[in-house]
């Protein structure tokens, strides 16, 4: 059996966590990973394990995440299944978990999916990379956080370390008795 990693990214970084975690998987847990946003339809009876892994932007992740969770809430919840937010937020330690990270608790308050791991990790800062609005936007709530101003930077806040911990921690949960799953 298989895991599925489906991710939804806009700039990036959270795909390149869930490649991080399918390489940290391999080779005893083979992985698919895939764009939430192009996964029309999902060959679920190859997996037996999913996580999920959504970027914020402006305060919102994109409503394909809890598109999806609604609409497959009942295969997720029949399989072993993990959650990941990333944000800028949690570049602070206080606001690093699901209990503190304001976006994360929102979610998981109001998804009908309750993932059985969840964690919060740090995105990056790519000021090059951002449309001429985003890099003023950014840069004004660096100034006002604390953070990163000097828009010539990238800066990769991601904690690669607890990124592969909670990628060990998802593999060791128990698998889930194959019942009538979908
Ligand atoms: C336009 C824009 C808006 C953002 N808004 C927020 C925000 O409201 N809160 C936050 O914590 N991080 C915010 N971020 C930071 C992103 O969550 C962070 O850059 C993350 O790494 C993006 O992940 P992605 O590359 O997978 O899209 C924002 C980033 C951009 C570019």
């Amino acid at each position: 059996m298989k895991a599925l990693i489906l991710y939804s990214s806009r700039d990036g970084q959270t795909r390149e966590i869930a490649a991080r975690i399918a390489q940290t998987l391999a080779p005893q847990q083979l992985c698919d990973v895939l764009d939430m946003a192009e996964t029309q339809r999902v060959d679920w009876p190859q997996y037996d394990r999913v996580l999920i892994g959504a970027s914020i932007r402006y305060g919102h992740f994109q409503p394909v995440l809890m598109q999806f969770v609604t609409t497959h809430q009942r295969e997720l919840q029949q399989r072993v299944s993990g959650f990941f937010s990333v944000n800028l937020t949690a570049r602070k330690a206080d606001k690093s978990t699901p209990e503190t990270n304001a976006y994360t608790r929102k979610f998981l308050a109001q998804s009908p999916w309750q993932p059985d791991c969840c964690a919060v990790f740090a995105g990056a800062l790519r000021y090059p990379r951002y449309r001429w609005f985003d890099r003023i936007m950014i840069q004004f709530i660096m100034r006002m956080t604390g953070g990163e101003t000097d828009t010539r930077k990238e800066v990769e806040y991601t904690d690669w370390q607890k990124v592969a911990a909670f990628a060990r921690d998802f593999a060791q949960i128990p698998g889930k008795s194959l019942g009538n799953r979908a």
